[in-house]
């Protein structure tokens, strides 16, 4: 028996299970009096294997017309507890119910589709969805009718799939990151049947072209690349996401300008590791650098991406972003951490001394660049000295911004096995201590700009005050300043009065301008 498999059936009851039937479309069993036709599931297995399947694209997706009544007069609520990449793949999501003809509604009592795009990356992401999906339960009771699905990233795990059929049986729909342009034959199985249908592709991954997507705001996000083949020790992403695969550049460029056309005024070019574009390619040459210098000629206003792996960072790359234009002096490269050590047993594939390397050279290219990252603290058995070269890495650095994670052990990775004796006690510490020395670099940067004039896109009403907007500068920083609503989705320059640590505030001192000519 496997490991895994011996790790879930500790949890899992299945002694109850009855099988119904089973041949090569898939099975139907019967659990505690739940019918569940399960036409693939997880398996962690061939999630990890990489270079044999031939990467298929598929164009031709259009919605067969006998779909496009399913969802008429009905609504749907769609969850995303994920990245930005999750955020994106519920866009698509919207866009196909929409063509089926749902429509939207943020009342749970009105929806007659909830869908949950769930996130795995660590154990509280995971713990949120299961807490509501503790809470939809009780809305299942009073509406029996209503289709509650789990896509995303955890129905990717076998562990949680097993959870969903044992515990949660009252979930009509489990499908994962692969399929997710099934999602129209899914509903369609699971209304008819009334059975929980269950859909997971275990594969290495297609790329799929030409579905809908429902984009709200001014910021588009554009899938440049799906999966990662980094297996950095810690995390669950390529078991969830399939191996590295770019689309193509001509897809990519033209879904840019369409955007552009629709007057977007951002954009997001979107992967786990971006800079890996291009490397799949058999045919052509054709790098993240490229990609970048193709879109820099576009006409739209500001271009930022992620995420970037420091390990494929080229010299190109730095030499083409250096042009600036509408490409932005911001790049979020995360590090996890100062220590060489640890660096090595997360399997990042670069040391200390290279990632100080890359921020100086992109530092020299590009004098205004603002450095964001991510750090994980408290990785198995990390040392107070290893913690304290994260703290100096943060000070010779200087990042604006950065998200901090306590390491989360993530079952069939690496690292869950590792020996891990640092106390949660330690961790928190250290993640505390971490936050402070950003947040001090964070202020002392934002200090810097006080008196200066900086360009921000006019993004929204601020949270706590109706009088007050809301934007970003090309740098992303955060920033308010009085104004009207109608500036929204327009430039405006601000004149930075007070800098806080997580803001900036200003007085606006220029009629709003035109998008084209912030490039
Ligand atoms: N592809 C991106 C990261 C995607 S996940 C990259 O390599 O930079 C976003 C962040 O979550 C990671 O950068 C890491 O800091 C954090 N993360 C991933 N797995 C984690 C785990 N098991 N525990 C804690 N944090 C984790
Ligand atoms: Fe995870 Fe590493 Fe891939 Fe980022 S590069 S998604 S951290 S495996
Ligand atoms: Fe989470 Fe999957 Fe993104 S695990 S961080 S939603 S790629």
């Amino acid at each position: 028996m496997s490991k895994d498999k011996k790790d879930y059936s500790k949890y899992f009851d299945f002694s109850d299970a009855k099988i119904l039937s089973e041949d090569e479309n898939g099975k139907r069993i019967r659990i505690r009096g739940r019918e569940i036709n399960i036409l693939s599931e997880p398996n962690h297995r061939q999630e990890k294997q990489r270079g044999k399947q031939d990467v298929q694209v598929l164009y031709d997706t259009a919605l067969p017309e006998e779909f496009k009544t399913i969802g008429l007069g009905k609504f749907y609520l769609v969850y995303t507890f994920g990245c930005q990449m999750n955020e994106h793949d519920s866009e698509t999501i919207k866009g196909m119910l929409e063509q089926m003809g749902y429509k939207a509604t943020e009342d749970r009592m009105e929806a007659d589709i909830i869908l949950l795009n769930t996130c795995a990356i660590r154990e509280n992401a995971e713990d949120k969805v299961f807490g509501e999906l503790g809470h939809l339960k009780h809305l299942k009771t009073e509406k029996p009718d209503m289709l509650l699905g789990v896509c995303g990233c955890m129905s990717q795990e076998e562990g949680v799939v097993k959870r969903i059929l044992s515990k949660h049986g009252f979930v009509d729909l489990v499908f994962g990151t692969h399929n997710i342009h099934r999602l129209p034959h899914l509903i369609q199985e699971a209304l008819f049947s009334k059975e929980m249908v269950v859909e997971v592709w275990s594969k290495e991954g297609d790329i799929v072209e030409n579905l809908p997507k429902k984009r709200e705001g001014l910021r588009g996000w554009v899938n440049i690349m799906y999966g990662c083949d980094k297996f950095c020790t810690y995390c669950i992403v390529p078991f969830t996401r399939g191996k590295e695969r770019s689309r193509r550049p001509e897809d990519v460029i033209a879904e840019v300008r369409e955007l552009a056309r629709q007057g977007f005024k951002e954009i997001t070019l979107l992967g786990q590791n971006v800079n890996a574009y291009g490397k799949d390619f058999t045919d052509i040459t054709y790098s993240f650098a490229n990609l970048m210098d193709d879109i820099h000629k576009i006409d739209i206003p500001r271009v930022r991406f992620t995420t970037s792996h420091p390990r494929d960072f080229d010299d190109h790359l730095i030499e083409v972003l250096a042009k600036g234009g509408n490409l932005v002096e911001h790049i979020h490269l995360p590090v996890q951490s100062g220590s060489s050590q640890v660096l090595k047993k997360m399997s990042r594939k670069y040391s200390r001394e290279t990632y100080l390397e890359l921020s100086r050279k992109i530092k020299q290219a590009i004098p205004d660049v603002v450095l964001t990252t991510d750090f994980i603290v408290g990785f198995p058995g990390e040392t107070d000295e290893q913690f304290e070269e994260t703290l100096s890495l943060v000070r010779e650095v200087g990042y604006d911004f950065a998200y901090t994670y306590i390491y989360s052990p993530r079952e069939g990775t690496p690292a869950a096995v590792m020996e891990d004796n640092v106390p949660m006690e330690v961790k928190s510490e250290r993640l505390q201590r971490l936050n402070a020395a950003i947040n001090e670099h964070s202020r002392k940067s934002n200090d810097r700009l006080l008196g200066a004039t900086v360009e921000v896109l006019v993004e929204g009403v601020s949270k706590n005050n109706d009088s007050m907007l809301s934007g970003r500068t090309r740098s992303n920083k955060l920033v308010h300043f009085e104004g009207s609503a109608d500036l929204i989705g327009s430039f405006v320059h601000v004149r930075i009065t007070d800098p806080m640590t997580w803001y900036i505030k200003g007085d606006m001192i220029t009629e709003p301008f035109a998008a084209t000519d912030a490039v």
